[in-house]
């Protein structure tokens, strides 16, 4: 007798990959793109796309970015007419984490406030926030400690995102001190946690 394909009983419960979406950032820590992506993949049962600003477009090559990028031209030339993608939605959609990596300081202030003009800023201001999002502060010393930054980051943890603190260096800019992104093995650390806990809902 032939096994039988139709009874769902019997169906393998099929877990599908882990949708990470990185947000990228006109930081100069978005030099860091490319291994943050690889070391994201060396995750097992992770799949990563990215969406940049046009500033981030700055401190990396797509090439150097072996999974799929998404910029603002995509989000419009989606869109021509009513049955077309959405794409800042879709992104939504798909994604069961976002990270954001580095989020600069001009970013920051938009994601506080709820401005969205642009394809990342409209992901997140989309973002269901029962779905985990990290973000990853990255300025100017003089920048961080400003009082503005304070409240504006205290304003993302009260929206339920969860941030991994900048650290102490020397900038690139020659400024000593804080305001440095998080080191990415820290940063795939604390993504290797979240999976850990929302690892099992992944089942389709
Ligand atoms: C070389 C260079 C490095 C920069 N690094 C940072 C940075 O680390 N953090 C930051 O908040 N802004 C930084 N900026 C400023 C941002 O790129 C600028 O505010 C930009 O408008 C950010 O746009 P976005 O948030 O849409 O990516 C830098 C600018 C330049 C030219």
């Amino acid at each position: 007798m032939e096994p039988s394909t139709s009874c769902p009983a019997a169906a393998p419960l099929v877990k599908r990959p882990f949708h990470v979406l990185v947000g990228v950032t006109g930081s100069v820590a978005a030099l860091k793109l490319p291994l943050l992506v690889s070391r994201l993949l060396d995750i097992p049962g992770l799949e990563v796309a990215v969406v940049t600003t046009e500033r981030a477009k700055h401190f990396y090559s797509p090439q150097d970015i072996p999974v799929t990028l998404y910029s603002d031209a995509d989000e419009w030339e989606m869109w021509k007419c009513r049955s077309d993608p959405v794409l800042h939605i879709d992104l939504r959609r798909w994604a069961d984490l976002m990270l954001v990596a580095p989020l600069d300081a001009n970013t920051l202030g938009k994601v506080a406030s709820g401005i969205c003009d642009n394809l990342l800023t409209c992901v997140i201001r989309a973002w269901d926030c029962r779905k985990p999002l990290l973000f990853c502060p990255a300025m100017n010393t003089v920048m961080w400690e400003h009082p503005i930054t304070a409240q504006q980051v205290g304003q993302l943890k009260a929206f339920g995102y969860v941030e991994i603190p900048c650290v102490a260096k020397k900038l690139v800019c020659g400024d000593q001190g804080l305001g440095a992104m998080a080191e990415v093995g820290t940063i795939v650390d604390k993504v290797k946690e979240v999976l850990f806990w929302h690892g099992d809902s992944q089942e389709s």
